[in-house]
């Protein structure tokens, strides 16, 4: 599919008789942590590399869109609540995301919408909500177009809610569906799109199934760096094409060992990409560290770890401090005691989200 296969054609909505007047839908969309990592982008939110996360279950965003016909179209009109509490702050990333899909939703300026929503994760848990607060909206606004047009199937709203989703964060187009979501073009994966992710379509071992991530919130600050100046830097970056064919290379790599159920691989991988992720922002120019002494401490702990108990537990890192631990259902008893004798000291107030795979978006 290209983006102009998702422009609706002039007749595609009913006629203006039966068009909706007002009406609200509610979606519940989980946030996701990469497996390997999407860093450099081109124009459009094009990614420079494919990627591959895991849905999350526990961390989500719920979202509430409330629309109403207005008089005109020669404007967007929305306000934004968080929690209850009106965001005008929030306002400019809605209105640059409703810029960039007016477009792929051509009745966007036709109505007001009152967008109002809330997270599972706490709001300053340095926990990005973007991801599942961008694939909420866009579900939301998906299920107006399926109200308004004739021709939606399922298959289309899903590519389409993630092709919209992508254009608001980048990573949100892998926040609709589960376990395991691929976005960009990768030669080895059928149906891979630089446009919008798709569910991860080959087999995956038990070993996989019901992973667990702890997050540990290390920082619960802002970020430093926001992921949009740091995708930019890999522009000129020195390491840039290195990293994008290693990129391509971990794909094919973990779709092996997922299939083969090879923890120790799937651990060497899966570490190795947040390093790298880190590295690249340590060597761009300006340079960054958003990882703290603490996270260090951490990452030292977990390797201490599974050296002295044979442990399948590992780590990756989003674009800041705050640490993934990732482990098999079978250690579950033995992690959670592990983090809290051994890593919790580490956490900003001691404070940690217990998650684990989950199957994606839920229309409420
Ligand atoms: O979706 P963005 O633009 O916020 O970028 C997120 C990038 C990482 O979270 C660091 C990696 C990834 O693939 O999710």
């Amino acid at each position: 599919m290209t983006a102009e296969d998702f422009i609706p054609s002039s007749d595609s909505y009913l006629n203006n008789s039966k068009t909706i007047q007002s009406g609200s839908f509610t979606w519940s969309s989980p946030s996701n942590i990469a497996l390997v990592k999407y860093w450099g982008k081109r124009q459009n939110q094009i990614p420079e590399n494919p990627s591959i996360s895991f849905t999350l279950d526990h961390c989500k965003t719920t979202t509430t869109l409330s629309f109403f016909k207005k008089e005109d179209s020669n404007d967007f009109s929305f306000e934004v609540f968080l929690d209850g509490e009106k965001k005008a702050d929030f306002k400019p990333k809605i209105e640059t995301f409703f810029n960039r899909v007016e477009n792929y939703l051509p009745f966007l300026k036709d109505y007001h919408f009152k967008i109002e929503t809330s997270n599972t994760f706490p709001h300053s848990s340095g926990i990005a909500s973007s991801a599942s607060g961008m694939s909420a909206l866009a579900l939301c606004l998906m299920s107006l177009e399926k109200t308004l047009s004739q021709a939606v199937s399922e298959v289309y709203f899903t590519k389409k809610a993630s092709f919209l989703a992508r254009l608001g964060s980048g990573s949100a187009c892998r926040s609709l569906e589960g376990d395991l979501v691929v976005w960009g073009k990768h030669e080895d994966i059928e149906g891979s799109s630089d446009l919008y992710g798709v569910k991860y379509p080959y087999e995956v071992h038990d070993n996989f199934k019901n992973y667990y991530d702890t997050i540990l919130l290390v920082d619960k600050g802002e970020k430093q760096v926001s992921s949009t100046i740091g995708h930019n830097l890999m522009y000129g970056h020195p390491f840039a094409q290195e990293r994008f064919k290693q990129a391509h290379k971990n794909l094919s790599d973990i779709t092996s060992i997922l299939k083969e159920g090879d923890l120790d691989k799937f651990i060497a991988l899966v570490e190795s990409e947040a390093l790298t992720l880190h590295a690249m922002m340590m060597t761009s120019l300006p340079y960054f560290i958003l990882m703290k002494p603490n996270t260090l401490e951490i990452i030292n702990k977990i390797w201490e770890f599974r050296k002295t108990t044979g442990s399948k537990v590992c780590f990756t890192l989003d674009a800041g401090a705050n640490v993934h631990v990732l482990y098999p259902e079978n250690e579950v008893d033995f992690i959670t005691k592990f983090i809290n004798t051994e890593l919790v000291a580490f956490c900003q107030k001691g404070e940690y989200i217990n998650d684990k795979i989950g199957f994606g978006a839920k229309l409420l």
